[in-house]
């Protein structure tokens, strides 16, 4: 089957990365939109007409189903996309839910861009799994462009990071897919005050495995 992973960026190469692994014998393609990044400081009107005609393209060139490996493209446009094109796609969004399951202290932190933390679809996640918990969203509008330009300011994140921590959040919810790449650097943080950090590729990996068991 041809699978296609789109995001703006490098952060869809991390999911890319661990959809290959978990599935064999599929092609895989993977497009993105440097040209245009960051998405995350963009409109939802904005990302629609530029991930359109990308996702056509994809699926000129054949693609089956097609995971959209950015927070803030899934939470602004994909229904969107879901009623333009006639092929399943796979999301990727905050990990609220997990998030409020295992909080002990009712203080989680999203890390997410600018345009996932005003979706209506992020503000739905909170509404419905997270309204009892205080809920920190730390200014991450620059992480990605950092990431996807090899410079990042660890002492920076470094910052915010312990903010987050000191202020009671033991969950830290990593909703933009570039910040996969700096997970472990994260937790290196984290580990120290007792916050776990989650990120949802293993969700999106089996919910992958799904569509493709359905499309047979
Ligand atoms: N990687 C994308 C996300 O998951 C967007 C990064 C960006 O281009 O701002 O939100």
């Amino acid at each position: 089957m041809k699978i296609g992973v789109f995001d703006s960026g490098i952060g869809g190469e991390s999911v890319l990365h661990a959809a290959r692994k978990a599935l064999f014998g599929h092609e895989f393609i993977f497009r993105r939109d440097t040209e245009n990044l960051p998405y995350g400081t963009k409109t939802p009107e904005q990302l629609l007409e530029l991930v359109s005609p990308i996702i056509q393209e994809m699926v000129d060139q054949g693609c089956q189903v097609i995971v959209i490996a950015c927070n803030s493209a899934t939470t602004t446009i994909i229904s969107d996309l879901r009623k333009s094109f006639d092929i399943p796609f796979v999301g990727i969004e905050p990990m609220v839910k997990p998030a409020a399951k295992h909080t002990k202290t009712n203080v989680i932190a999203v890390c997410a861009t600018p345009l996932t933390l005003a979706s209506r679809r992020y503000a739905h996640l909170v509404e419905k799994y997270a309204s009892r918990l205080t809920i920190i969203e730390p200014d991450c509008s620059q992480w990605a462009y950092m990431i996807e330009q090899n410079k990042v300011d660890h002492d920076i994140i470094k910052e915010q990071i312990i903010e987050v921590c000191q202020k009671g959040a033991d969950v830290i919810v990593l909703g933009c897919t570039h910040y996969h790449w700096i997970e472990q650097d994260i937790k290196s943080i984290t580990e120290g005050y007792g916050a776990i950090v989650i990120q949802p590729e293993e969700a999106v990996v089996r919910q992958l495995k799904r569509v493709i068991a359905r499309l047979g």
